[in-house]
């Protein structure tokens, strides 16, 4: 994805805030920390409020609504926030702001690469990123598939069967790998395998339901990605029995 240009710096006041939509029509929150700039998710996870009317006194952001707070310089949760900010990496060249960083695990994983930036966008602003310690089991036979995963980084193994008739089913070991993937499938409402962390992890989870509503916006896309998870399905089905 080309890098895109999200404002010039002088248009965020210092320790104030700013919404902006860049190319693509991805919206952000830049938070000016004295003179660093961070960005974020424009609307509150909790309950889709603009962060932009909140306060900022230039560490902590507080959501007027219901009053979450985070760490501006981490998007981590303070005081009574139960979820964290979506993070964006900014880079500063001459006068202005750039989206910067590696390219993320969507944009490299072989389910969602090369679809158009604004449904790409969009999905990624469905995305929660989470970070799981070693032996963190993500799902058991049996439990609501309603979430999928994206790996960023780590390793997860997958357990086949029930208690002591468990097998091993395989890894996911590249960034981009997409799992649980009954949440992208009519029909799949329980998990039929385990997942677990074997090193600490760092995942993507996206609502399977929200995710199928905006590839119904984008039929192309929608296309080429059910084309590729039902690739991948037949994989895994071949290689280890189910997922
Ligand atoms: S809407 Fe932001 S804290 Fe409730």
């Amino acid at each position: 994805m080309a890098r895109r240009v999200v404002c010039r710096a002088a248009d965020v006041p210092e320790n104030g805030l700013k919404e902006v939509e860049i190319e693509g029509g991805l919206k952000l929150l830049v938070a000016n920390a004295g003179g660093e700039f961070f960005g974020f998710q424009a609307t509150c996870p909790h309950q889709d409020v603009p962060l932009c009317e909140g306060v900022f006194d230039g560490s902590t952001l507080t959501c007027h609504m219901h009053l979450w707070q985070w760490d501006v310089r981490t998007g981590a949760p303070l005081g009574l926030a139960e979820a964290p900010l979506q993070k964006y990496s900014l880079a500063v060249e001459g006068d202005s702001l750039y989206l910067a960083g590696a390219a993320t695990a969507l944009d490299v994983g072989e389910i969602f690469n090369g679809i158009a930036s604004a449904t790409l966008d969009e999905l990624a602003g469905l995305a929660r990123s989470e970070t799981f310690p070693p032996g963190t089991v993500l799902y058991r036979p049996g439990d609501a598939a309603e979430d999928f995963f994206v790996l960023d980084a780590g390793r997860v193994e997958f357990l086949v069967g029930r208690g002591e008739r468990t097998t091993p089913g395989g890894f996911m070991l590249k960034k981009g790998e997409v799992f649980g993937w009954a949440a992208l499938l009519d029909g799949y409402p329980a998990r039929i395998a385990s997942a677990r962390c074997l090193e600490e992890s760092r995942l993507l989870r996206i609502n399977g339901k929200a995710a199928l509503g905006v590839l119904e916006r984008d039929p192309a896309a929608g296309f080429i990605v059910m084309r590729r998870l039902a690739a991948l399905i037949a994989r895994y089905l071949a290689s280890s029995g189910a997922q």
